[in-house]
């Protein structure tokens, strides 16, 4: 390991603004287009760059000094940033948002808001995902499975053929009210005042960019109206928490696991603050993921109708019409490639964000403590000497390829692979197998679709699509299809 006794500076290449405005508008340019606009840094200088050389940006560590923000992809970057738990640390998702001075008791409850296991590191990560885990197990994922059918149920059941909608809406909020019912043992339906609708209104505020530019706890502006929904929240999860203690806690839900979990050496538990914290990550780490997963695989579907076509004849063949059982999905080969290629293709989180714990070497470079390291998921799924033609939207190539795990790892790779990776094949399985077998989704032309996001990837323009029953006619809606999602994947038309 190289130590920084005289502090060398960072020398990754990349842009060399001369102003601090040029710094912050790359950093606005990784706000608007991660993907693209770091593709073309990896073009021009290599899979190791800098966003704004020679200095940091705080783009998403919590913490004040920030000496360089760098990009990298390929397998052997994935292997060592995501296996070197004890040197690329994680921060929580809101950590920048508590990185205040004026700490109040306002601000308290951020403190364990997304928090979670993104909040600890090394031997504390380790005891607690040791803790959760159980709640994600196979056997305990599988009980979920009657849940996840019977939302899926009630949101099809909901959509009116020949009516136009935005679906990525749609599976929005089915994934949410899935996420709810099974970690809170709550279906928040259409209700309003319920925490699943309170959580998604946080998330959404915290997508403002006002929230960036304009931090402060002042009437109108987002931050307040974001403090103010936090602390409902706080007050609400914690009831929910007393609620389920004194109900003697017979529940399956994965709250009620984690109440219960039980450290195996002293029998200590999770305080009520870690519970909070797990709550929050798990459910913003377990709905947007899989939503825009199944909004991708759904867009990706409307554009390929031959493969939708084959998609659905195995299906049909199968499940004759049903919701699967958790053995019948073994028995859907395509449906199973269909995911994993929409996943390649456009990987829901693109992006693995570290900070390093000490100075390290990263493929050849000096990275002194505390460099933000983001690893592209998205950029390695497209490199062509593991994938030939990897813009083409392909599921049949899963049939003669078996790439490293360093290679695809849309649930990350190491100590924090995706705790609810299990989980979310399930689910997003079940629910293309009902959706599909009953509606044909068409895509609207001529809409513009900007894949964006730098937690995780979603379309800036929604998904408005057409709803027909299945009538298999899949060659309408295909083409025209217009935005940044052309740059990322060959389209007919
Ligand atoms: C298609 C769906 C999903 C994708 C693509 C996905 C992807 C990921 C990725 C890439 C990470 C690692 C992030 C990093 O290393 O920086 C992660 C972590 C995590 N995911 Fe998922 N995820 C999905 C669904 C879910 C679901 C359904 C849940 C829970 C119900 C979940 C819970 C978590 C948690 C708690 C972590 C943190 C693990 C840790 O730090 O130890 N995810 N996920």
């Amino acid at each position: 390991m190289i130590q920084s006794a005289n502090h060398p500076r960072l020398t990754v290449p990349g842009p060399a603004p001369k102003t601090a405005w040029g710094r912050m508008a790359n950093v606005l340019r990784f706000g608007q287009d991660s993907v693209g606009f770091t593709g073309q840094l990896f073009q021009t200088y290599g899979p190791i760059v800098s966003l704004n050389q020679g200095g940091g940006t705080n783009l998403y560590s919590p913490l004040p000094d920030c000496p360089g923000t760098i990009f990298v992809y390929g397998p052997e970057f994935v292997q060592q940033v995501g296996t070197q738990h004890e040197i690329y640390y994680k921060h929580p998702l809101s950590g920048r948002l508590y990185r205040r001075k004026d700490d109040s008791d306002r601000t308290e409850p951020l403190k364990h808001f997304v928090v979670g296991l993104f909040g600890v590191n090394s031997d504390r990560h380790r005891q607690h995902r040791q803790l959760i885990m159980p709640a994600f197990h196979k056997q305990q994922i599988e009980l979920y499975r009657d849940d996840i059918v019977a939302i899926t149920q009630s949101t099809l059941d909901a959509l009116q053929v020949g009516q136009q909608g935005d679906i990525a809406q749609v599976m929005r909020l089915l994934t949410m009210r899935i996420a709810t019912k099974t970690l809170f043992g709550e279906d928040i339906g259409q209700d309003g005042n319920s925490i699943g609708q309170l959580l998604q209104n946080i998330l959404a505020v915290m997508r403002t960019p006002a929230m960036i530019f304009f931090p402060y706890d002042l009437p109108g502006l987002p931050y307040h109206q974001f403090l103010n929904q936090i602390a409902q929240l706080d007050d609400k999860m914690r009831e929910m928490i007393a609620h389920k203690r004194s109900a003697g806690n017979q529940e399956r839900d994965v709250l009620s696991m984690l109440i219960q979990a039980r450290d195996e050496e002293n029998q200590v538990g999770l305080s009520e603050d870690e519970l909070l914290g797990h709550a929050g990550v798990i459910f913003a780490a377990g709905h947007e993921t899989s939503s825009n997963a199944l909004t991708w695989t759904l867009f990706l579907l409307s554009q390929h109708p031959q493969v939708a076509s084959d998609l659905l004849d195995e299906l049909q063949h199968v499940l004759q019409g049903e919701a699967p059982t958790v053995a019948q999905l073994a028995q859907l080969p395509l449906l199973d490639r269909v995911i994993k290629e929409s996943m390649r293709v456009l990987s829901p989180v693109p992006w693995n964000a570290r900070v390093t714990s000490q100075d390290i070497e990263l493929g050849g470079y000096f990275l002194p403590q505390g460099t933000e390291v983001f690893v592209s998921i998205y950029q390695t799924h497209q490199m062509p000497d593991l994938y030939p033609q990897p813009e083409r939207f392909n599921p049949q190539r899963w049939e003669s390829i078996a790439p490293s795990i360093y290679e695809y790892s849309p649930f990350s790779v190491g100590p924090r692979l995706c705790i609810g990776a299990g989980f979310a094949m399930i689910e997003i399985k079940i629910v293309l197998a009902m959706l599909l077998q009953r509606y044909r989704l068409q895509f609207v032309p001529q809409v513009n679709i900007d894949p964006i996001g730098t937690i995780v990837l979603t379309s800036k323009q929604g998904m408005p699509m057409q709803i027909h029953a299945q009538d298999r006619q899949f060659g309408q809606g295909v083409g025209d299809v217009q935005g940044r999602v052309r740059e990322m994947v060959q389209l007919p038309g």
